[in-house]
């Protein structure tokens, strides 16, 4: 079966870093309620950075980690929702900074659960034996999207970007699934900056994200175990097979009770957004990428991604390092 192999990987986040207690600067909370509520404790922000800017340095670390040529990249995917320009897609301009001049690009926007939607995207033109070498992104400026005045959300998301380039190889097929319920659209809206106004209550119109938490919170609990038992079910592989499980980084408490419904040691389950916080689809390309680098995967190791999020959408693979 022809599969899409993991050549290398990359990430960027811009240097300048926002602890709990600049954020206690702006809004009234402080270090302890945000520890303890989400497992946050820094985030990078963006200054002149852009989207496109972090999702370049991030492929670039990626290329030369691949030690493949930009000429024979044959896709770029960006999964965003916060670029700047809603075009030219960030993934052109990728594609004109690297010089993958063979390369068609184009982003995708499935918030959150963006980066497990791309993956799976490439995955299915490269079984399908349409394309042999693909650079999926998630790059993120969450910080243009939040509201600094609401300190329900801003504590919550940092930017930054994750790359990988995958590559035709014989191995074991991907397994996936992805869902949305629109109904529960509403509980996570990001506006855009243009449309302010659009669908707001006088109250909230400057709220760029608009989220019930504890909606989004209950959400994600539920339907990610239900996700990886979904796509466990597709294959001979067990849930004790699975090395790692690469989750959204959302909240520390959310991958907490994920874990615990699956009966599964929390250790299989890394976690850095105590550095990073949410950074939407940037989250788990930068999580495979310091993996990566620490030597953590083995080929033929099993492993599990899953996104959630606006959408609501929630998606998931599983395959072979
Ligand atoms: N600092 C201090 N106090 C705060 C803060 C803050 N930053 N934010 C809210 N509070 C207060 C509230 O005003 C409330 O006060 P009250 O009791 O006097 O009314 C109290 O803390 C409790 O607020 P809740 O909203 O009930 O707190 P909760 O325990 O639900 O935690 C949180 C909020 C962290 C947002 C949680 O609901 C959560 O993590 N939900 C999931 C959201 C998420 O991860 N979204 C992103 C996923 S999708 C995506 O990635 C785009």
């Amino acid at each position: 079966m022809i599969t899409g192999k993991i050549l290398g990987t990359g990430s960027y986040v811009p240097p300048r870093v926002m602890d709990n207690d600049d954020m206690a600067r702006i809004v009234d909370t402080n270090d302890e309620w945000i520890r303890e509520r989400t497992g946050i404790g820094r985030r990078h922000i963006a200054e002149n950075e852009t989207t496109s800017y972090m999702a370049t340095r991030a492929a670039l670390r990626a290329i030369e980690q691949s030690g493949i040529a930009p000429e024979e990249i044959e896709m770029v995917i960006v999964a965003t929702s916060s670029s700047e320009t809603i075009y030219p897609c960030a993934a052109c301009e990728v594609q004109r900074e690297i010089k993958a001049e063979n390369a068609v690009g184009y982003d995708l926007n499935g918030a959150c659960t963006g980066f497990v939607l791309a993956f799976n995207t490439a995955q299915a033109y490269i079984s399908a034996g349409l394309y042999r070498t693909i650079l999926v992104i998630g790059a993120e400026s969450m910080s243009h999207m939040v509201n600094w005045t609401d300190r329900s959300t801003c504590i919550l998301f940092g930017d930054g970007a994750g790359a990988v380039v995958l590559r035709a190889q014989e191995g074991e097929p991907v397994r996936m699934a992805a869902h949305s319920d629109g109904e529960k659209g509403p509980a996570l809206k990001g506006l855009s900056r243009h449309r302010k106004d659009w669908d707001c209550k006088d109250s909230d119109k400057d709220a760029y994200i608009r989220m019930d938490g504890q909606g989004v919170f209950k959400f994600a609990v539920r339907k990610v175990p239900e996700i990886i038992e979904e796509i466990l079910e597709q294959s001979d592989v067990s849930l004790e097979d699975i090395e790692y499980f690469i989750l959204h980084q959302a909240n520390r408490r959310i991958i907490e009770a994920v874990a615990k419904r699956l009966k599964t040691d929390i250790s299989r389950f890394p976690m850095n957004l105590e550095e990073y916080a949410n950074t939407s689809a940037a989250t788990v390309p930068i999580l495979l990428d310091e993996m990566n680098r620490k030597g953590m995967f083995k080929r033929g190791q099993k492993l599990m991604m899953a996104g959630f999020g606006a959408g609501l959408t929630w998606a998931g693979c599983l395959f072979e390092w």
